[in-house]
C-alpha cells in the first residue's frame, strides 16, 4: 500500500514525542470502543467497517443509475447540508479541474443546493438550468432537513416544468433513510430510485455510503479506487498497534496531547487550492463530532499561501492558541514550467529550473519554519499524490483518528445535539406548526 505518513516532527513546541507516546494507551482503549460498541454513540458505528461491507448489488444499481444520470446531463444538481453533501465535494473539488466548467460536455459539472438558504443563490442556481440539461441528487438522511427540502421543492418545480413530470422523474435520484421521513415518501411516491444511509452510519461519516459515492461517480470518478484506498487504509487502522505503524492513533494522540497542553485550536493547512473542500468536510467532522461539553479543539483552515497574505500575519504573531496539521502531497499530477524571461524585469529567473511545486514546497517548508518558530506546534499528514485511492485513505484515516480522538476527549463523538438549537428558533420565527 501507498503510505500515509503522520510526522510530528515539528510540534515539540508544545509537546515531545514522550508525551505523546504516553498516550497510546488511551489511544489504543479509545480504538477498542470503536471496535467493541463499549462506548456512548455505538448505535453509529457502522462507518468502521463499511468499505469491507459494501454490497456489490447496491454498487452495481450505483454505478448503473450514475452512468445513466451522466448520459442524460451537463449538470449535476446535488442537494444536500453538512455530513450530506461535504463529503462528495470535497471528493469531486479534489479531483476535478479549477475550470471544469469547460469540460461539461465530456463530464457533468456537480454545482450544489440545499447547503444555504441565500435567495440569489437559487436565482442564480435556475438561471443556469434553464440552459442546461440536468439531472438531481437529493440527500437527506433524516428526509425532513429544511434546507434541502426548500432546494429540491424550488428545483423539482423546475425539472418537472422544463421536462415533465414523468421525464423529470428519470432525472432525480434519492438517498435517504430505507422507511422514514418526507424524502422517503416523496421518492416512494414519486417513484425515484432511491438509495439507502444505513440507519448506524452518520451524515459526517457517510461519504462511502451513497451519500458520496453516486455524486462522485456520475461525476466520473473511480468509487472501486476509492474503497480500495478506505480498505487499505481500515487494516492499517485496525491493525497497527503502536503510534509508528498506525497513523490515525498517532494523529489522535498528538492533538489530544496538544488540547491538553493549552492549545484551543486546530487549523487543517494544505498549500493545493483544490483541497479546500477536504477542509470544510475535515471541519464538520470534527467539530460536530468533538465540541461538546464545553470541551474539543475549534477546526478552523488556512489555504497558503493565498491565507498566508491574511491570516498569516495572526498565526505568525496573534495569541498562541492554535496548532497546524498540514496535509502535504508530494507529486501533482501535472507541471508547469516558468518560463525563462531576457530581460527578468520582475526578477524571478532564478526561479526558471524549479517547477511549481518545488515552489511550493519551498513555501510551504518556509512557513512551517516560521510558525514553528512563532510557537505554533506543527504536525504533517504526507500522501504521494491525490487521486481516488489517496482520497480514499484520507477520508477513513480521518474518520478513525476523529473516533479515537473524540473517545480520549471523553465525549460521545457520535451525536450533534447542539445542531438543533438554531432549528427550534428558525421554525418559531418562520411560525412552523408546534414551535
Ligand atoms: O453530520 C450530520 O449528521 C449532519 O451534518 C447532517 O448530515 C446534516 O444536518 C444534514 O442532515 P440530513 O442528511 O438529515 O438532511
Amino acid at each position: 500500500m501507498e503510505q500515509l505518513n503522520v510526522k510530528i516532527g515539528h510540534s515539540a513546541v508544545k509537546t515531545t514525542e514522550a508525551t505523546v507516546n504516553q498516550l497510546l494507551p488511551d489511544a489504543l482503549a479509545a480504538r477498542t470502543h470503536l471496535l467493541n460498541g463499549d462506548a456512548p454513540g455505538s448505535d453509529f458505528l457502522g462507518w468502521v467497517n463499511l468499505p469491507e461491507e459494501v454490497s456489490p448489488d447496491m454498487l452495481a444499481g450505483l454505478k448503473a443509475d450514475a452512468a445513466r444520470l451522466r448520459g442524460q446531463s451537463r449538470l449535476l444538481v446535488v442537494i444536500g447540508i453538512g455530513g450530506s453533501y461535504l463529503g462528495a465535494r470535497m471528493v469531486i473539488e479534489a479531483l476535478q479541474s479549477e475550470f471544469a466548467w469547460n469540460e461539461r460536455d465530456a463530464k457533468p459539472y456537480v454545482v450544489y443546493a440545499g447547503h444555504t438558504l441565500g435567495e440569489d443563490y437559487y436565482n442564480q442556481l435556475l438561471t443556469l438550468l434553464e440552459h442546461e440539461d440536468y439531472s438531481v441528487v437529493v440527500i437527506s438522511k433524516s428526509g425532513t432537513t429544511t434546507e434541502p427540502a426548500v432546494a429540491f421543492r424550488i428545483v423539482k418545480a423546475h425539472l418537472e416544468k422544463k421536462y415533465g413530470k414523468s421525464a423529470a422523474a428519470g432525472r432525480i435520484v434519492a438517498i435517504t433513510d430505507a422507511r422514514k421521513g418526507a424524502l422517503h415518501d416523496i421518492a416512494v411516491k414519486e417513484g425515484y430510485p432511491m438509495y439507502v444511509i444505513p440507519d448506524n452510519v452518520g451524515g459526517r461519516f457517510s461519504v462511502l455510503t451513497p451519500v458520496g459515492l453516486l455524486p462522485i461517480a456520475v461525476a466520473g470518478y473511480d468509487i472501486d479506487r476509492m474503497l480500495d484506498g478506505a480498505r487499505a487504509m481500515r487494516r492499517v487502522c485496525l491493525e497497527g498497534s503502536n503510534l509508528e505503524d498506525n497513523p490515525a492513533l498517532k494523529y489522535a494522540a498528538v492533538r489530544n496531547a496538544l488540547y491538553r497542553s493549552g492549545i484551543k485550536v486546530e487549523m487543517l493547512v494544505s498549500a493545493l487550492p483544490n483541497l479546500r473542500y477536504m477542509a470544510e468536510w475535515w471541519k464538520q467532522l470534527f467539530g460536530e463530532s468533538e465540541g461538546k461539553d464545553h470541551k474539543g479543539l475549534l477546526p478552523h483552515s488556512l489555504s497558503i499561501t493565498t491565507d498566508l497574505h491574511s491570516m498569516g500575519q495572526y498565526v505568525q504573531e496573534g495569541e498562541r492558541l492554535m496548532m497546524e496539521t498540514f496535509v502535504r502531497v508530494k507529486q501533482p499530477a501535472t507541471h508547469v514550467p516558468v518560463p525563462t524571461d531576457e530581460e527578468n524585469l520582475d526578477g524571478i529567473n532564478y526561479l526558471v529550473n524549479k517547477t511549481l511545486t518545488e515552489i511550493n514546497d519551498c513555501a510551504t517548508e518556509g512557513t512551517i519554519e516560521a510558525h514553528v518558530s512563532g510557537g505554533v506546534p506543527v504536525v504533517e499528514i504526507e500522501v504521494e499524490r491525490i487521486d481516488e485511492y489517496t482520497l480514499g485513505q484520507l477520508i477513513y484515516f480521518f474518520e478513525f483518528a476523529c473516533g479515537v480522538s473524540g473517545y480520549m476527549l471523553k465525549v460521545n463523538p457520535f451525536d450533534q445535539p447542539g445542531v438543533e438549537a438554531y432549528k427550534k428558533n428558525m421554525f418559531r420565527l418562520l411560525g412552523k406548526p408546534g414551535f
